[in-house]
């Protein structure tokens, strides 16, 4: 390729510099801790999402995110709010209603497009870093056209969050009645995280105040557009909060339904 085509007149041609870059700081860490973060991440959820067992708390109806809504025949029945109809395979998630849509909400989202796009696709890793293919079609074509399927997943992601909170009411729940402890603490943090993070969604922002050509005659839609894009500039932290707070959920349900912890109980 040359530049000399589109250089304005009178510009000096571009140095040829033979080093592959020449940043001298650590770019490199971003994408490394992106690699670890999210790859333990992914091991951790697939350990969990097949081993098909430990999520359910019976005494306190705690339900862990990653079998929600539990509706294959091997659900428990008490965890099973929606019933349960999906075969029971060691191959068939418990929520495998849910989570492909999860996934797919995830794997579009404009942040984690950024994230693995660099970190694992090396395209570009970093700023003034050249791309590690020489080759680059962009998300115009087969197959990452598909990642305009992401405001769809947007609307699957905000029922699953309603799902969630239904979770985080009825467990509010004791052998007695009422009941409140630190899981419930844990759940209803995960479930505010996970709206947060869905309300800063980028599609969120443009379903509430896109294509509008006058805010003054929508002032509520303008006024929570307003609230939608202080949430979106958080858009990165919140995707990897919410990470660890699923995690960090269903580590305690799956700790407490071992028995290997009991819950410390406020009421009931
Ligand atoms: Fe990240 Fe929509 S842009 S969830």
């Amino acid at each position: 390729m040359t530049t000399t085509a589109t250089r304005p007149a009178g510009a000096k041609p571009r140095a040829a510099i033979e080093a592959k870059t020449l940043r001298t700081d650590r770019w490199w860490l971003a994408p490394v801790l992106t690699v670890i973060g999210l790859t333990a991440w992914v091991a951790y959820a697939t350990f969990r999402v097949f081993m098909q067992k430990l999520y359910w708390v019976d005494a306190y109806h705690y339900l862990t995110p990653f079998y929600s809504p539990c509706v294959s025949l091997g659900c428990d029945p008490a965890a099973a709010e929606f019933g349960r109809f999906i075969p029971d395979s060691p191959l068939i998630p418990f929520a495998a209603l849910s989570l492909p849509f999860l996934l797919l909400f995830r794997l579009t989202c404009y942040y984690y497009r950024k994230a693995y796009y660099r970190s694992f696709w090396l395209s570009p890793p970093a700023c003034a870093v050249p791309d590690g293919h020489t080759k680059y079609s962009g998300e115009t074509r087969f197959p990452l056209i598909f990642q305009n399927a992401h405001r769809y997943a947007f609307y699957a992601a905000v029922l699953i969050s309603l799902l969630n909170t239904w979770d985080a009411v009825i467990a509010m729940h004791s052998p007695s009645g009422f009941g409140f402890g630190l899981g419930n603490v844990i759940l209803w943090i995960n479930v505010i995280m996970l709206w947060a993070y869905t309300a800063s969604c980028h599609s969120c922002r443009h379903i509430i105040g896109g294509r509008l050509k006058h805010f003054s005659k929508h002032p509520v839609r303008y006024r929570l557009w307003g609230w939608v894009s202080k949430l979106n500039a958080r858009h990165m932290g919140l995707a990897w909060i919410t990470l660890a707070t699923l995690a960090l959920t269903d580590f305690y349900i799956m700790g407490l339904a071992a028995g290997w912890w009991s819950d410390l109980r406020f009421i009931g």
